[in-house]
């Protein structure tokens, strides 16, 4: 069985940078052999998390709308690549509403302890955090990693790497940049292989 590759954009801007960003991620993964799909946020109909806490309790979300099937999609897919644009030093609503929904996955794994994930189930299953940001600074990234690490803990997926661009205003846009698609793209081949490589051990 091919090696499942789902990637998840979360910036409402339609083949910008980000998208674009994962699109190579996407496209290297394919020339690995993976089986890619993507998923596009803003097309979706979800709401933000109720903080209801019913999940709690039967460890299922009681609103029903298009997170729950796409969460299902990502527990079973074996790399997840996670893209968001940087909005005011963070990812974008769009991606912390469906990581939010997420919920009832963690009340499974940490209330009610029916769900878990082995270490080697863990390992297998990657995740990777794509980005770009406007500005230049280092650390315009920093706010982001934390929620990204809290999804991919929950849905049990290792973190495996960022791809991440700044200074998107300085190169004009991701097809500026000198190395960002290339490198995305060597990423996608890169993480497709590991994952085989641990399925036949
Ligand atoms: C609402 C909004 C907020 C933004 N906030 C930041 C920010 O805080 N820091 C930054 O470096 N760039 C910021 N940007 C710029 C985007 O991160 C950058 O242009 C990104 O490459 C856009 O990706 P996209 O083409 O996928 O939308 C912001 C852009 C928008 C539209």
């Amino acid at each position: 069985m091919p090696v499942r590759v789902l990637g998840i954009s979360g910036s409402p801007h339609r083949h910008g940078n980000t998208e674009t960003l994962l699109d190579a991620f996407l496209e290297g993964g394919a020339l690995a052999g993976g089986a890619v799909e993507k998923i596009i946020l803003k097309d979706l109909d979800y709401s933000p998390c109720r903080g209801c806490n019913a999940c709690h309790k039967e460890g299922e979300c009681i609103v029903k709308d298009d997170a729950i099937p796409l969460l299902e999609q990502v527990l079973s897919a074996d790399c997840l690549a996670v893209a968001s644009p940087i909005y005011s030093m963070g990812i974008t609503a769009e991606l912390k509403g469906l990581i939010d929904r997420a919920q009832y996955i963690w009340a499974r794994k940490f209330i009610l302890k029916s769900l878990y994930f082995t270490d080697k189930e863990i390992h297998r299953h990657k995740g990777v955090f794509i980005s770009t940001a406007g500005l230049s600074w280092d650390n315009v990234f920093d706010a982001a990693f934390p929620a990204i690490t809290a999804f991919f803990n929950t849905m049990g997926f290792e973190y495996y790497d960022n791809i991440i661009a700044n200074d998107m205003d300085r190169y004009r846009g991701i097809r500026g940049h000198p190395t960002a698609l290339a490198d995305a793209r060597a990423k996608g081949k890169e993480v497709v292989r590991a994952i085989e490589r641990m399925s036949r051990d």
